[in-house]
């Protein structure tokens, strides 16, 4: 198997594979339809925490990077073969719907409705906080309809579910726009736990984790300090009897584990929010809810960053509609779609645009170090070349136009023969994605992924220069076509699980 082995420096040794080993390797990996990715030994049933707006917000930047790398986790663990449940927490309880509500009356059922389906949906949240703030008698009011909406009275709940009704609208039309796989039924969201609140809170109390601070009921999980080692807890029951924000977590992760019966949870949540998470996992471990095999994961993720290096936005310095955001990505790829390519028709380009615009904004958000921030850079992100999605997309495209103009398919059971040496360091690639998606599975890092698939591209680009593939002798051009078309099915597989479309023609 061993074509030789040298001593390279000390403590290492090179070994050199003999071809004919890379050669049988890849005629198994080309013969089969997962390209050499087996499925998980020991399938897992894991829920994925992401996207989770609030509702009568905006989606803003950071829900996203939740939406794109949730969206991404999903995909990727669902081809291995595990049970992946999409759980989208959205905020949709709690105070502020007290003012929404009550802002909603004034406004009249109708008309507010109207507004909220046509229009801005911060516009609609701002003007409620606006007299909340300024206007006694309506914040008297909201604070009375926050207690009426608890209590379950059931014209306070219509109201209640017609503004989440039409946020989530909102929401379907983003993910819709962005591709992904989130759907109306993974909306599972803060109100959903509501009747499971006082049972969570029961059972904390019969194991004594509750104790009173302050008039609320907190749990105190062990490991937590702040700055002046005082102990930090959770809220868990505020002192006007409501239940908060730490509280639906505790009763979210309850239900996880115990209800949907997952081992893996992940959260795909931004950074900031890591010490709430830790405390929820530690809460959830002390009082038995969080026991291996079962474990919690929070996949963190950092900001987005204007050219001035602040957090992105406007013009005007507000946060930027998600759904403009899009729009603008997929005008930007058309114009550069067609001055790469005019001579196709219209309806192959603007599909074209719309794969090169959302793969862009993914591409950028995967392809950074998760944990990290990052900058927007329209122009950078939007190239034919580099480390871009279009650039991946792109060599997909030259490798099925080699299949059209040789009006030729391959045959995934000729033999690969590596002659030169670009054919065997395409070899080299092609072998490894097994590896990488192995990695990724367990580290949810997908720029390991892109970074994979660039060097494949590169190697490919790299073989293509070097050796003639429809002009070669008969059994090499076979064996070429093969490796053009294994190269073409890795890239698409994995542009796929990034949640970007490859494209035959661009
Ligand atoms: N809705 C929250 C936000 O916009 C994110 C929720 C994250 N998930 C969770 N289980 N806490 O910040």
């Amino acid at each position: 198997m061993v074509d030789r082995t040298e001593i390279s420096g000390p403590g290492f040794i090179n070994i050199r594979l003999a071809d004919s080993v890379l050669e049988s390797l890849l005629a198994a990996v080309n013969a089969d339809d997962r390209t050499g990715v087996a499925q998980a030994q020991s399938p897992e049933t894991v829920a994925i925490d992401y996207s989770a707006p609030n509702v009568a917000k905006e989606m803003h930047v950071g829900h996203l990077r939740s939406t794109v790398i949730g969206d991404a986790a999903a995909r990727l663990l669902t081809w291995l073969g595990h049970d992946v449940h999409r759980v989208n927490h959205l905020g949709d309880w709690g105070t502020p719907f007290g003012m929404l509500i009550e802002h909603l009356l004034d406004l009249g059922e109708t008309e507010a409705a109207h507004g909220l389906s046509v229009g801005d949906l911060n516009e609609f949240y701002r003007a409620a906080r606006v007299k909340f703030d300024t206007d006694d008698d309506f914040a008297d009011r909201s604070r009375l309809r926050v207690v009426a909406l608890q209590s379950g009275d059931e014209t306070t709940l219509r109201l209640w579910r017609l503004l989440v009704k039409e946020s989530e609208k909102h929401f379907i039309a983003v993910y819709d726009k962005l591709r992904v796989t989130l759907t109306k039924d993974d909306f599972c969201g803060e109100s959903f736990y509501n009747d499971r609140l006082a049972l969570v809170v029961d059972e904390l109390d019969q194991l004594g984790m509750l104790l009173e601070s302050d008039g609320a009921q907190c749990v105190f999980p062990a490991g937590f300090s702040g700055r002046d080692g005082e102990p930090l807890p959770i809220i868990v029951r505020k002192r006007d009897g409501g239940y908060g924000y730490g509280a639906t977590d505790l009763a979210a992760i309850r239900y996880r584990t115990q209800e949907l019966k997952a081992t893996r949870l992940l959260y795909v949540v931004g950074a900031p929010q890591h010490q709430h998470l830790e405390m929820v996992y530690q809460t959830a471990r002390e009082a038995g809810w969080l026991v291996p095999p079962a474990e919690a994961t929070h996949i963190a993720f950092g900001q987005v960053l204007g050219a001035d290096g602040k957090k992105l936005a406007s013009r005007a310095g507000e946060t930027v509609k998600l759904a403009d955001l899009l729009n603008e990505a997929v005008a930007r790829a058309a114009r550069l779609v067609k001055e790469k390519n005019p001579d196709l028709d219209a309806d192959t380009q603007a599909m074209v645009a719309q794969a090169v615009g959302i793969g862009a904004i993914k591409y950028v958000d995967l392809s950074s170090d998760r944990v990290k921030d990052y900058v927007f850079n329209w122009d950078k992100m939007l190239s034919f070349s580099g480390d871009t999605g279009a650039y991946l997309q792109y060599t997909y495209a030259r490798i099925q136009s080699i299949f059209r103009k040789g009006g030729v398919t391959a045959d995934r059971g000729a033999a690969i023969r590596l002659g030169a040496p670009s054919e065997r360091a395409l070899a080299l690639e092609l072998l490894a994605f097994p590896v990488v998606i192995e990695d990724v599975a367990e580290t949810l890092q997908f720029h390991k992924l892109t970074s994979y698939l660039q060097g494949l591209a590169s190697a490919y680009t790299d073989f293509y220069e070097n050796c003639p593939v429809l002009k070669a002798a008969d059994d090499v051009r076979a064996s070429r076509l093969g490796l053009c078309d294994l190269t073409g099915r890795i890239i698409a597989q994995g542009l796929d699980l990034l949640g970007i479309t490859a494209q035959s023609r661009m």
